[in-house]
């Protein structure tokens, strides 16, 4: 399992290193934590040791440790994350000064480090501070930058430790980059559109937007630049990621084509809307003059135009069907000019729409294809990513 060092110092915020424990535990990553003894004026080691199942180390000559641990141990991590990170531990960091485990330890690793600051905003803003800040940056120190909000101090400013979620987030794709996706951007389209009858009323779908989100969030981790187009859903953006929310198909069509000179894959997985109203109301339409014939007509074909306007980005689309899946879906990718085509049976109920899981099939334009039996729809975003960064390499 891979291992994260989480260094612990003495600010307020500390008490948020639990949440970012257990979110970096959810992702399948081991904990260890590593704090300053200033820190334990406010916690005891013994509640991270709780947490991690793993003795919290403090000091360099902490009992039942090898002198030596900081360095055995700095050959072990993926990654040291210092969360929160006060003035001081900056400032030592940056002039390499080691006089606890923290700081001596930071000398020894080889992993990427992470920091994400927490301090008063008057201290965070000092041009030591910041100067501290370059410095470690210059030297390669990711940085989680702070949030600005209400601080422990009783103001508000700029200072306050970025959210457990963007930390976390952060993390992981320092972990998890691969150079392929370095420099890319993706596009991602996700959940339905609304096409408006009135300010009340709309025509839409069940899409509930959760395997966009899981492969924007996956793109980001493996390093690209990720833009998450979504129409209306309940789902919290990934931390990290550029999201752009829309309404309509003309909406989505928009944002879509502003991205679409610059981005290198695009994946359609939004339930594009076919229809929309030929007449619609700028006021709510009463009842009684309700035409009893409502004409519709066809909402621009997105993926269609990307085909058309295509100058080497890949396209992926998906599709959604209830029966010849194969012959259908292949159609579809051969008229939108696509790379790939992600195809799913949207008449079964545990998978698809608003489902946690899926499962689906890849069709390639020279005729290979791959199943990807039912799994959690991160899991298959991650296959599909898979996919696309081996398209992406084959591209160079
Ligand atoms: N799509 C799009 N614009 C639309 C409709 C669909 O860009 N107006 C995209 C979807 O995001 C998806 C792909 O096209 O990636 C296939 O969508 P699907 O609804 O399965 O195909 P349609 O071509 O709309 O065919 P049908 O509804 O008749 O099955």
């Amino acid at each position: 399992m891979d291992k994260i060092a989480l260094g612990v110092t003495s600010s307020i915020s500390l008490y948020k290193a639990a949440d970012i424990i257990r979110l970096l535990q959810k992702e399948g990553l081991a904990v260890r934590v590593i704090m300053t003894e200033k820190a334990t004026n406010f916690i005891n080691p013994r509640l991270f040791t709780s947490l991690t199942g793993e003795r919290t180390i403090v000091n360099l000559f902490d009992e039942g440790q090898r002198p030596v641990e900081h360095i055995a141990m700095a050959d072990d991590i993926c990654l040291l994350l210092i969360a929160p990170a006060t003035a001081n531990i900056m400032a030592k960091l940056a002039t390499g000064i080691a006089d606890d485990f923290l700081s001596t330890f930071y000398l020894a690793v080889k992993s990427p480090v992470l920091i994400a600051p927490a301090m008063n905003q008057a201290m965070f803003l000092h041009p030591q501070t910041q100067a501290n800040i370059k410095k470690l940056k210059d030297a390669g120190v990711e940085f989680v930058e702070p949030e600005s909000g209400y601080l422990a101090c009783g103001q508000t400013g700029s200072g306050r430790l970025a959210s457990p979620e963007k930390i976390v987030q952060t993390s992981l794709r320092l972990i998890r980059r691969q150079p392929v996706f370095k420099d890319k951007l993706i596009v991602v389209t996700a959940g339905p559109t609304r096409e408006a009858l009135d300010p009340v009323r709309f025509l839409s779908n069940r899409s509930s937007g959760k395997m966009g989100y899981e492969l924007a969030r996956e793109a980001y981790q493996r390093g690209a630049e990720v833009v998450l187009i979504s129409g209306p859903v309940e789902l919290e953006p990934p931390a990290g990621v550029k999201i752009e929310k829309v309404i309509s198909s003309e909406e989505m069509r928009q944002a879509v084509l502003r991205y679409y000179d610059r981005a290198n894959a695009v994946i359609m997985t939004a339930a594009v809307s076919d229809f929309k109203f030929s007449q619609t109301g700028s006021e709510k339409i009463e009842k009684e003059t309700l035409p009893p014939d409502l004409k519709l007509e066809r909402t621009p074909d997105i993926l269609e135009e990307l085909g058309r306007l295509k100058t080497g980005q890949l396209l992926v689309g998906f599709a959604a069907e209830t029966a010849q899946m194969k012959a259908r879906a292949g159609q579809k990718m051969k008229k939108k000019k696509l790379d790939l085509m992600v195809a799913n049976d949207v008449s079964r109920q545990d998978i698809g729409f608003g489902c946690d899981e899926n499962e689906v099939y890849l069709f390639w334009p020279d005729g290979r294809e791959r199943f990807i039996q039912k799994t959690a729809k991160r899991k298959v975003s991650q296959e599909i990513l898979t996919e696309i960064g081996a398209m992406l390499n084959a591209r160079k």
